[in-house]
């Protein structure tokens, strides 16, 4: 079966909501009558309406980088999934490795994030990858599978189809080093392997497993021309429309 790619940009810590509104008025006209692939923007917590209503009606989905999983209470910082619909936006990163880092989010916590981003119709990304230790300690397959099978805990296959899985490894994030497209088919596979035992083939076969790590308009071709890669989630180069729009077009 045939995944649509997403290619989505992970703003992180970046930009006002000026600098995203400027950002979307010169982006949006570099991808206008893209349909090949689906295209999503995860601005900041105070940008997200502004850019919801800056995309309104182009092919741009918007989604938070981290929801909580209540959907209110005395949760100080946080943002809910009540909150994130109410001013449209989509989707959801969920367990991003910098959450997982500075944050001490556990799969545990994750589950519950994407328990509640289902419940609520929201697109959970759900982002899981090893460290450099663990990557030359061999550790790779059990790292994912563990954080899968935490992450993934009492989903049932009926619920899952919304499901968006994204491959950073913690390695590759922000330092220029990318996997090369080898490393990261053979991580997808393990990936999709353990959702098809989790979730089942039917699950595995259509669930989109993104690439994150260093992605750039110079290496995105050989990544996302592979097969295996469902997508791109691109932190540094998506803050820049030419070089996000360049990704896009890969
Ligand atoms: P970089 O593209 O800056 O390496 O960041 C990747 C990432 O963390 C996306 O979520």
């Amino acid at each position: 079966m045939a995944r649509k790619s997403l290619i989505a940009a992970n703003w992180k810590m970046y930009k006002t909501p000026d600098e995203a509104l400027t950002f979307v008025q010169a982006f949006l006209p570099l991808v206008a009558n893209h349909t090949r692939d689906e295209i999503a923007l995860f601005p900041s917590v105070t940008s997200l309406a502004t850019v919801v209503h800056a995309a309104a009606g182009s092919n741009i989905q918007v989604g938070l980088q981290n929801m909580h999983y209540e959907n209110e209470g005395a949760y100080t910082g946080e943002t809910s999934p009540i909150m994130l619909k109410a001013v449209r936006a989509t989707h959801t990163l969920i367990g991003h490795s910098e959450r997982r880092q500075y944050f001490a989010e556990t799969d545990a916590i994750v589950n519950k994030k994407l328990h509640a981003a289902l419940a609520h119709g929201i697109v959970p990304v759900v982002c899981i990858g090893e460290s450099l230790v663990e990557r030359e300690a061999g550790e790779t397959a059990s790292v994912l599978k563990t954080q899968l099978t935490g992450g993934l805990s009492g989903i049932a296959a009926e619920q899952a189809a919304p499901i968006v899985i994204a491959y950073e490894p913690v390695w590759a994030i922000g330092t220029g080093k990318t996997a090369t497209p080898q490393m990261a088919v053979e991580a997808h596979r393990i990936v999709r392997a353990e959702v098809a035992r989790l979730l089942g083939s039917e699950i595995a076969s259509a669930i989109r497993i993104l690439y994150g790590g260093s992605v750039k308009p110079e290496n995105a071709s050989s990544l996302l021309n592979e097969e295996e890669i469902d997508g791109a989630l691109v932190g540094g180069a998506s803050l820049k429309p030419d070089s996000f729009a360049a990704i896009v077009h890969y």
